[in-house]
């Protein structure tokens, strides 16, 4: 199955239709998983070895303005600056949308906003598939239900079927060879003193893509064998710490699938470590924190920079331990 196959499957008979407005424009938030997504079934479909488990981060993520242009290639522009048609980041995006059209276009000028690192470990391409579909179901008039938006987004990037909800979220794998039943559902938990805080180490590129990461370690990783019945374990543990509002529960198991998942890269070949001396430094001092009585829990992805969890009690403790610290609360705008 091919990432076109699943495109016509949804599209049906609207597939490659001529635009029916000449504009849309989306936000889409950006995604924190707490059980991680690591590991595919399907490399091109983005297709996940396990579920996963994330929280949306409000108004954290980009915003999307899709014009038609009549031009033979599009424009893209991100945080005001244009982007070269040769960059990694631009063909990503054409080749996606290449997939929405034929030769003879429609094109675009798309303005991306995005108030996150780009590339930093901060899902930067989660928000930004995400927000691209539901430009695009403006723009040629789709109509299409937000699951099969996700199924879209997935195409593009995997954690970008998370992103099309605030709040909790589940990404069920799925079995199917097409991925029909793989995309994000809202998971019905409000946490109105839930908190999030974004350390940023390096808002460097990543050296190693995350794509590039999850390959070697399901084909290089003797440790990989063991992350589908973590995820297992994990998932319903979330799961429960959710219903029952037990933050101890939803942080332990947080912070301690992030660092199994980091265990599988480190046992890669070649090995793949995506902290800074700095990552660990603050590691060990939330450690050091929680030892003494401060319920803080981290989580990391495919970037040096970590996420803490808090809950709003501890806000300026947390404050003044971290002065770089940027503070998020996912439910305080729902
Ligand atoms: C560590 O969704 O960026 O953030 O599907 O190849 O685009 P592709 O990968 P991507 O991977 C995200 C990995 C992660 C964990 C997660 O978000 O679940």
């Amino acid at each position: 199955v091919k990432k076109s196959d699943v495109v016509k499957l949804i599209l049906k008979n609207k597939y490659l239709g001529t635009p029916l407005k000449q504009t849309g424009v989306a936000f889409a938030p950006t995604n924190i998983a707490l059980c991680k997504y690591w590991g595919k079934r399907d490399n091109d479909l983005n297709l996940p070895v396990t579920s996963s488990l994330s929280i949306a981060l409000g108004k954290k993520g980009a915003k999307v303005n899709f014009q038609v242009i009549n031009e033979t290639h599009d424009l893209i522009t991100l945080n005001g600056e244009v982007l070269d048609v040769a960059s990694a980041f631009a063909q990503r995006l054409v080749t996606f949308l290449n997939l929405f059209r034929l030769k003879q276009g429609p094109y675009f000028s798309i303005i991306i906003e995005s108030n996150i690192p780009i590339a930093a470990g901060l899902a930067s391409s989660a928000c930004g598939f995400a927000s691209v579909v539901l430009a695009l179901n403006q723009v040629f008039g789709w109509n299409l239900t937000v699951t099969e938006l996700s199924i879209l987004a997935r195409l593009g990037s995997g954690s970008a079927c998370r992103s099309l909800w605030q709040g909790f979220v589940e990404w069920n794998a799925g079995q199917r060879a097409d991925g029909m039943d793989s995309y994000g559902q809202p998971l019905n938990f409000n946490w109105p003193d839930f908190c999030i805080g974004l350390l940023v180490m390096s808002e460097k590129e990543k050296h190693l893509s995350s794509r590039e990461a999850m390959l070697r370690t399901v084909n290089h990783s003797a440790l990989y064998s063991a992350w589908p019945a973590k995820v297992t374990t994990d998932l319903v543990k979330l799961k429960t710490a959710l219903s029952e509002k037990d933050f101890t529960l939803l942080g332990e198991t947080s912070e301690s699938n992030a660092m199994s998942m980091h265990a599988t890269m480190l046992s890669a070949w070649p090995p793949i470590s995506y902290a800074l001396p700095e990552t660990v430094m603050i590691m060990q001092k939330i450690w050091k924190l929680r030892s003494e009585g401060l319920p803080l829990y981290f989580t990391q992805d495919a970037g040096p920079n970590l996420k803490l969890l808090f809950l709003e009690a501890h806000l300026l403790q947390v404050k003044a331990e971290f002065s770089h610290i940027e503070i998020v609360k996912p439910f305080a705008h729902i």
